[in-house]
């Protein structure tokens, strides 16, 4: 897989515009996010592993295809992950799911963890990381680092909107994990928003400010 994939499907491009008008209100925001998670995660599981198993239709028998080897691990990084794994999850109701809880240190601007809990063997799993806004890319290459640490070797990254500053940190820090995206923004602002963007996802998700 390549290192970055933009899905410019026609539907994730037309839900993904009405997520980034500003009077989308937060119930619409959130059920465009899962409806949007699900198209994206056709994109990123494209290349799981099949075997097949002997099945009978009510015509005949035969080798029918299905999913090989260890059940996906899906994890969150909080807390705006949430909202893609919802959608993820409907598509892949087996999946294990962890989560990763970081918070921004004020002084260091270092990403501190809070949280962290990941399912087994995570080793033998395809790892799909989730996380709305790649930004300037520190909490995704610290989950990474995380997940990394814990025995993970195979590690797709799932988000909604990417920034290049975002993109070019992960190739850094991490190259052996492609990025599936739904549009590669122009930059970042000063704060670290993306631009032209969305806002704050996890405040457009939950009706917080
Ligand atoms: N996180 C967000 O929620 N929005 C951005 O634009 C950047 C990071």
């Amino acid at each position: 897989m390549d290192h970055l994939t933009v899905v410019d499907h026609p539907l994730v491009q037309h839900k993904l515009t009405i997520m980034r008008d500003e009077s989308t209100s937060t119930g619409e925001f959130r059920r465009l996010l899962r409806e949007i998670s699900q198209l994206i995660a056709y994109e990123v599981t494209r290349e799981l592993p099949m075997t097949t198993k002997r099945i009978k239709t009510p015509m005949v028998e035969m080798d029918a295809p299905t999913l090989d080897g260890r059940k996906l691990a899906l994890v969150s990084i909080l807390r705006a992950g949430n909202g893609l794994l919802d959608g993820m999850l409907e598509l892949v109701p087996s999946a294990r799911v962890g989560f990763v809880g970081l918070y921004r240190d004020e002084e260091t601007l270092e990403p501190v963890q809070y949280y962290f809990k990941a399912p087994s063997e995570l080793d033998e799993r395809l790892v799909i990381a989730v996380d709305p806004m790649l930004a300037t890319g520190n909490s995704s290459v610290a989950a990474i680092d995380l997940l990394k640490k814990q025995g993970a070797k195979n590690i797709r990254f799932l988000c909604l909107l990417a920034a290049p500053e975002g993109v070019a940190r992960m190739k850094e820090a991490h190259p052996d994990v492609p990025i599936v995206t739904a549009a590669l923004d122009e930059r970042l602002n000063e704060k670290g928003y993306i631009l032209p963007g969305l806002g704050d996802a996890g405040d457009r998700m939950f009706g917080t400010r």
